[in-house]
């Protein structure tokens, strides 16, 4: 049997005699042990933990190093780039899915949640990695996908084989059609990638069948979390990895994880919302609480797994855009729900004073009230980089934000002006309360690759929209680590064994000379961003963010909340952190220093601590598009 997408460019991959193999690592019948009653166990320190004030280096796996030289990064690979992360300062690397899968939604179709992708590398290498990691003090913390898995699942598999109403597919949400021979989904709702959230299959018998749901791409079945075999087969993953030394994990897309269980039609959209934005309109799903029953239950085996093993400390952190509403992501951070929850709302900002304050201040007051951890980030494997937002013509207009990451505008951009203000932001955000987490290469000041050739990329969002949205390729093109573009700037080895290139999808159109192509390719010039490049300059994005984040550890109370003087200049943002008073001047113009003292006196006898702007360190200046600390002295 075989559900039929319909997506020209990975149409085929779904068949059942696909050549993807499973590695099936469990067994299909629900063998986990099921959440027995619950040992009482004291409520975790949260206080002190070592989370709460971390920086978060997220390593998109296959665009950081490639060690084998198949122009796909690996596990074997982060092992190399660790120095590069101690230097830098982090504290974590989060991982994104390094599980078997076919890689059409690069690993957030998982196909063994208990097994690594041989194109990665695989659990000895895994161990290593932690391993070297530890004896950095790096952290690792990994990425729980529960909302679906991929169609190539195991379970999957078997729920395309087995009978309507079978236990196989109570995993999934298979339903009748609507229509006299069931031709029409059955219902309404509309996916985040583009198109009907609903894929039919044909049965045994060759008849066309039931439809199945999928609230991404039809390669990404949803579970139904009703189903226990479903709850205990995460809880067993969870463990698993708890036990290799993973200390936590980011958990994707959890606010859709929810579904209302008659699954009706959603409500009409709101007048003049883009198509791209319907699927969050749908009550029935996204937020539907049901989910929170099951991040309880997690935060319960986790308080259980730290009792029963003294020294652990893990930190979950979800996944849950709720733009405007910092209020809702208190559902998901608290203290028997999720550790953290990434605070979106930032990075969704327009370049401006209203906006950036207006964006931080409620979120810090609403999850600090409520004694909620700050979760803070600027860039992500699914948004266009920030360099390339905060230089676009549209950066400071209001109704060019659409809040929703995958949507952008295509202004003109201008690489200079956002690196400037990118620097600020950085400088900015790594002084709020609260942890950062980094996405791999804004370190480097590494720009969204826009023009990337129609036949490289990969984004089911391209597909699903028939290419109306670019989609997010452009910010995970592969890291340059050297000025080399025989090696994809130092991406992939001197030397190419090339030994699993069948397992490569790169479509390079090979802007370097490289000889193996990354699976993304690179554009020219990429290596005047590499590591090597910027390793001794002081002034290059890098060294900014080395300075921020020690700054950060040295002279910010991590107790320290915020507080707003008025700002007497519509063009500068000011906070106090302590003893810290951070002040940006978002406008192009220079302002002094002693034009914004009136409202924060104490700047006048202050030291500048640090500046975003390279090469300035003059105490009663503040240059256009600059961040500044100053330190009362
Ligand atoms: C999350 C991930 C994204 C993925 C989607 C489906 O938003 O960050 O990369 O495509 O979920 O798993
Ligand atoms: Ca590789």
């Amino acid at each position: 049997m075989t559900a039929s997408p319909t997506s020209p460019a990975v149409a085929g991959s779904l068949s059942v005699a696909g050549s993807f193999s499973v590695a099936g690592s469990f067994p299909l019948a629900g063998s986990f042990p099921l959440a027995g009653s619950r040992a009482t166990v004291p409520p975790t320190a949260t206080a002190s933990a070592w989370w709460r004030d971390a920086v978060v280096y997220q390593v998109y796996i296959r665009s950081f190093v490639d060690a084998n030289g198949d122009g796909i990064g690996d596990l074997a690979g982060i092992i190399t780039g660790l120095d590069h992360l101690e230097a830098l300062g982090v504290d974590a690397i989060w991982l994104t899915p390094c599980y078997p899968s076919p890689q059409l939604d690069h690993g957030y179709d998982v196909a063994d949640y208990f097994a690594v992708d041989p194109v990665y590398g695989d659990l000895a290498t895994f161990d290593r990695l932690v391993a070297e990691a530890r004896r950095r003090s790096i952290r690792v913390l990994m990425d729980v996908v529960p909302n679906h898995c991929s169609s190539e699942h195991a379970w999957f598999r078997a729920a395309l084989d087995a009978a309507p109403g079978s236990p196989e597919r109570a995993r999934f949400y298979f339903r009748d059609g609507r229509g006299r021979l069931g031709e029409l989904p059955p219902n309404n709702w509309r996916s985040v990638f583009g198109g009907s959230t609903w894929t039919r299959v044909t049965e045994a018998d060759g008849s066309p069948g039931q439809w199945y749901l999928h609230t991404f791409s039809p390669w990404q079945p949803d579970f139904d979390w009703s189903c226990p075999d479903v709850v205990a087969m995460f809880r067993s993953m969870l463990t698993f990895w708890f036990d290799r030394g993973v200390e936590g994990f980011r958990a994707d897309a959890v606010a859709v994880v929810g579904k209302a269980p008659e699954l009706p039609d959603a409500p009409p959209v709101p007048e003049g919302t883009a198509e791209n934005d319907a699927w969050a309109h749908n009550p029935y799903t996204v937020f539907w609480p049901t989910a929170h029953d099951h991040w309880r239950d997690w935060r319960r085996l986790i308080d259980d797994y730290e009792a029963a093993n003294p020294g652990r400390e893990i930190v979950t952190v979800s996944e849950a855009y709720t733009p405007d509403r910092p209020d809702l992501l208190l559902r998901f951070v608290n203290p028997e729900q999720f550790h953290q929850s990434f605070c979106f709302d930032l990075m969704l900002a327009p370049w401006r004073v209203d906006t950036l304050r207006a964006t931080i201040e409620p979120v810090e007051a609403t999850l600090s009230a409520a004694g909620a951890p700050l979760t803070w980030t600027m860039n992500n494997h699914d948004t266009q980089r920030a360099v390339t937002r905060y230089g676009r013509s549209d950066a400071a207009e209001l109704s060019s934000w659409t809040k929703n990451n995958l949507v952008y505008t295509g202004t003109p951009v201008d690489l200079a002006l956002g690196t400037v203000r990118a620097r600020a932001a950085i400088a900015l955000v790594a002084a709020l309360p609260g942890s950062l987490y980094l996405f791999q290469g804004e370190e480097l000041g590494l720009p969204e690759v826009l023009d990337l050739p129609l036949g490289a990329r990969q984004d089911p969002i391209f597909f699903r929209t028939d290419g109306r949205e670019p989609g997010r390729d452009g910010c995970r093109v592969p890291l340059p680590w050297s000025a080399d573009p025989t090696t994809s700037y130092g991406f992939s080895p001197a030397t190419s064994p090339a030994t699993s290139t069948a397992t490569s999808t790169a479509t390079s159109t090979a802007t370097s000379p490289a000889t193996v192509s990354p699976w993304m390719p690179q554009p020219g010039g990429w290596g005047n961003y590499s590591v090597e490049q910027q390793h001794d300059a002081p002034e290059s994005m890098l060294a900014l963010y080395r300075s921020v984040l020690s700054a950060r550890r040295a002279c910010l109370d991590p107790d320290a909340g915020l507080e707003w003087p008025t700002s007497t200049h519509p063009d500068v943002l000011m906070f106090h952190r302590g003893d810290v008073t951070v002040v940006v001047n978002v406008g192009a113009d220079e302002v002094m220093i002693a034009d914004v003292c009136a409202s924060a006196p104490r700047l006048a006898s202050s030291r500048l601590l640090l500046s975003s702007s390279a090469g300035h360190d003059d105490p009663t200046r503040l240059p256009g598009n600059t961040c500044c600390w100053f330190a009362s002295s």
